[in-house]
């Protein structure tokens, strides 16, 4: 393939340092990419000569920025629960819900009652809407089929989301998401070694246990985990969500990639996942959506953690597609600075799916990218609810 030349960039967002919320920023920049990669970047006075002869895109001035790496989702779902929200909004509880039977359950059956083409068609439309607005690899979960060939049917669908959509995709394994109706804890672990681990693991990179009051506990989630490591999974979790029960530490224990949402982490958690080097998975959408106060995120950030936002696109707690949107209530809500959230957004997101090509603009990084049609990443939270994309670039084409 002929290479490509993107110049006359305002401000260029590289990531280059690598290291938490130090942009690497270049005024008056370029960046040239051959095939999926990026081959080069800097000041445009600077562009070496042999790549001056490439095909141009001019982007007038704009930021560009590395695509966002959305960490944490629940992107592959049958039905909505849009009436769940209004009754939460009328004062009714998400646990009760769940306790009842609804929430998790609900969806549960909705997608096991979808066809693979329904699954398929809503899911990559919600892929289609994330990387038109920026999103260029995400993170897809299993979690509502919760029988073996339930959640495989999950995985697959999510790996033809990218296959469909053009948007990146890793995939983790989440069968221990609550157990499912009429079994005991210890059943549903039971299933989930004995049968989905074997079914769903080459269909994943990660595996997942949602650690909580309702869900499963920490004794568990430390049997699922050595059932999926000797299946070559990674380990990641939801924690510290609705109630704290130690997760945190079990993220340090077990060298998670991940240990998300954190609404009631503690600053000792925090030590332990710094030293372990766990990444934080804040996701502002979900405290948003819920009216609930937001993990802190700002405290996470100063003991040395590093930060990862994500959607948690999900039809319960966060039906959040913009990382755009989640970069401002990370800022407006959780107190991160601007430079901070888009670092999140972007190599953040890469860290936390152990992703050392991503999140970054510099020479054999892929060739995924933002261009704004704004003078900085900076209006990003600035500006919330527009949509601030003016072209996506992802492995090395530009995004129709
Ligand atoms: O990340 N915490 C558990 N799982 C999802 C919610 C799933 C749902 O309500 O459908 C979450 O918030
Ligand atoms: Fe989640």
């Amino acid at each position: 393939m002929t290479p490509l030349l993107i110049r006359n960039i305002g401000l260029l967002v590289t990531n280059a340092p690598d290291v938490p919320g130090q942009l690497g920023m270049v005024e008056d920049a370029a960046v040239s990419i051959r095939d999926a990669q990026i081959v080069w970047a800097g000041p445009e006075d600077e562009i070496p000569v042999a790549l001056r002869r490439s095909a141009e895109l001019d982007v007038e001035r704009r930021a560009v920025i590395p695509g966002f790496v959305d960490s944490h989702t629940h992107l592959v779902f049958g039905g909505d629960r849009a009436e769940e929200f209004s009754a939460r909004l009328g004062g009714a509880s998400y646990e009760e819900i769940l306790r009842s039977g609804g929430g998790i359950h609900s969806t549960v059956a909705a997608t096991r009652e979808a066809s693979v083409d329904d699954l398929l068609a809503q899911s990559v439309s919600r892929g289609h809407r994330m990387l038109r607005s920026g999103t260029t690899t995400v993170e897809i979960k299993s979690g509502y089929g919760l029988t073996a060939a339930d959640e495989v049917r999950i995985l697959e669908v999510a790996g033809r989301v990218g296959e469909d959509s053009g948007i990146g995709v890793m995939r983790t394994f989440l069968g221990a998401h609550v157990p499912d109706r009429g079994l005991t804890e210890e059943d549903h672990v039971d299933l989930v070694i004995d049968e989905m681990l074997p079914a769903a693991a080459p269909h994943a990179e990660f595996c997942d246990v949602f650690v909580d009051r309702g869900a499963f506990s920490v004794d568990s989630a430390r049997r699922v985990f050595e059932a999926a490591t000797g299946y070559g999974l990674v380990p990641r979790l939801h924690a510290e969500q609705l109630t704290h029960t130690g997760a945190a530490a079990l993220s340090a224990e077990v060298n998670a990639a991940s240990a998300d949402h954190l609404d009631r982490v503690t600053v000792e958690d925090a030590v332990a996942m710094a030293e372990a080097g766990v990444v934080a998975g804040m996701l502002p959408g979900a405290g948003f959506s819920m009216r609930a106060d937001q993990a802190p995120a700002r405290m996470l950030w100063d003991a040395g953690v590093i930060v990862a936002l994500a959607t948690d696109c999900n039809p319960g707690t966060s039906y959040v597609e913009s990382m755009q949107f989640v970069i401002a209530v990370a800022c407006l809500e959780m107190g991160l600075t601007p430079d901070e959230a888009v670092w999140s957004a972007t190599r953040g997101g890469a860290k936390s799916l152990r992703r050392d090509d991503l999140g970054i603009i510099r020479a054999g990084a892929a060739a995924d990218l933002v261009i704004l049609d704004a003078p900085s990443h900076r209006h990003i939270p600035y500006r919330p609810g527009s949509d601030l994309v003016w072209k996506v670039v992802k492995s090395g084409q530009v995004v129709e």
